[in-house]
């Protein structure tokens, strides 16, 4: 688990733009589960983030000034410029907001790369069909909650897993999940999953890994999709945890598992945000977010995050 001892909090001064830039202030900096993969020091799909560097991260602020042609002062846009209550940008990678449209923290969450994530890792992945049974694991976090909507939004029989009684009644009285249960006082999760799954899974959205996702193997339905979106339950680990062989499992079910990192479909994001923001607009998609105040707790939310703190989408706000 990363530490506070871990983060140095630094004050730099601001240069002055030169042509073609623009001074941003932050006002919402997301924080992700893949941040504590940056702090190992390993190559995996990116690069990690050395000592001394800034944080990576997605981030929402307004324009303070601009030489740049593209952008006016009091614009909103979201971007990648890290954990910085301030930053010089060229423009690149920046997307401006329409504030009318949608809060802006919105594009750091359901209308963001977790949102993307949700809708093109279940339904490219999955391919679900209506009455078919959907299990998410991490179902109370920000991918996991969309998820399970989505899979309700097919006509899927919906059951999440998330490590909390609240965080179970938020999914199944206000998200409208099939059923849920928590992970932290339910230890025996394959029966669990019997009782809550009477026709088997077809589905699995795996947002954790570990002993939940051994549980979900001998309840797979014969031609089970899985998509492997996290592994959060091994993020801190040094050592792979021993656990289930799945092979033997996807082979007698004849079952698919397959990977994915959301950058995969950048190209269809515009398609992935119309069809969320619409079913935003109809009412049959919620979000919830978790706010901490303060770019000082940048440290602390991401220790949160991975301890499960956050209902929903967790970010920091800077009043
Ligand atoms: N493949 C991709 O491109 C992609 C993109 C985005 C996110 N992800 C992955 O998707 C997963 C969810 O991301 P998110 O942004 O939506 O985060 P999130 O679910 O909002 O937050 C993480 C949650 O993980 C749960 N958790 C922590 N430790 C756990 C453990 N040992 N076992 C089970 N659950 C644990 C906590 O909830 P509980 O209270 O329920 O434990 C916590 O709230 C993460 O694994 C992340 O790395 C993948």
């Amino acid at each position: 688990m990363p530490k506070q001892s871990d983060f140095e909090l630094v004050e730099t001064v601001l240069p002055a733009l030169t042509e073609r830039q623009l001074l941003l202030r932050s006002l919402f900096l997301s924080v992700d589960p893949y941040m504590r993969g940056r702090m190992t020091g390993v190559r995996t799909y990116a690069d990690p983030v050395d000592i001394g560097q800034v944080m990576v991260g997605g981030t929402v602020g307004k324009v303070l000034q601009s030489t740049h042609p593209q952008f006016s002062v009091g614009d909103v846009v979201v971007g990648y410029w890290g954990w910085q209550e301030y930053a010089v940008s060229d423009g690149r990678g920046l997307r401006k907001l329409d504030v009318n449209l949608a809060p802006p923290s919105t594009a750091l969450g359901v209308l963001g790369m977790p949102g993307m994530t949700a809708y093109f890792g279940f339904l490219d992945i999955c391919q679900p069909k209506p009455g078919e049974t959907v299990v998410v694991s991490g179902a109370a976090g920000a991918v996991g909650s969309l998820v399970g909507q989505i899979a309700r939004i097919k006509g899927c029989r919906t059951v999440g897993i998330a490590g909390g009684d609240d965080k179970v009644r938020w999914l199944t009285d206000e998200l409208g999940f099939d059923a849920a249960f928590n992970y932290k006082t339910n230890k025996n999760y394959t029966e669990a999953l019997k009782q809550l799954c009477p026709s088997g899974i077809d589905c699995y959205f795996d947002n954790v890994g570990g002993a939940i996702t051994d549980a979900v193997l001998p309840v797979l339905n014969v031609r089970a999709r899985l998509s492997v979106c996290g592994q959060i339950s091994q993020y801190n680990s040094a050592q792979p945890e021993p656990g289930v062989r799945p092979f033997p499992y996807l082979l007698t079910k004849q079952a698919r598992a397959e990977g994915f990192i959301v950058i995969q479909f950048t190209e269809r994001f515009p398609e992935g945000i119309a069809q969320m923001a619409e079913w935003l607009r109809q009412g049959q998609l919620r979000y919830r977010e978790t706010i901490v105040e303060g770019f000082e707790n940048m440290p602390s939310a991401l220790i949160g995050v991975l301890r499960g703190d956050n209902i929903g989408k967790m970010l920091v706000q800077i009043p």
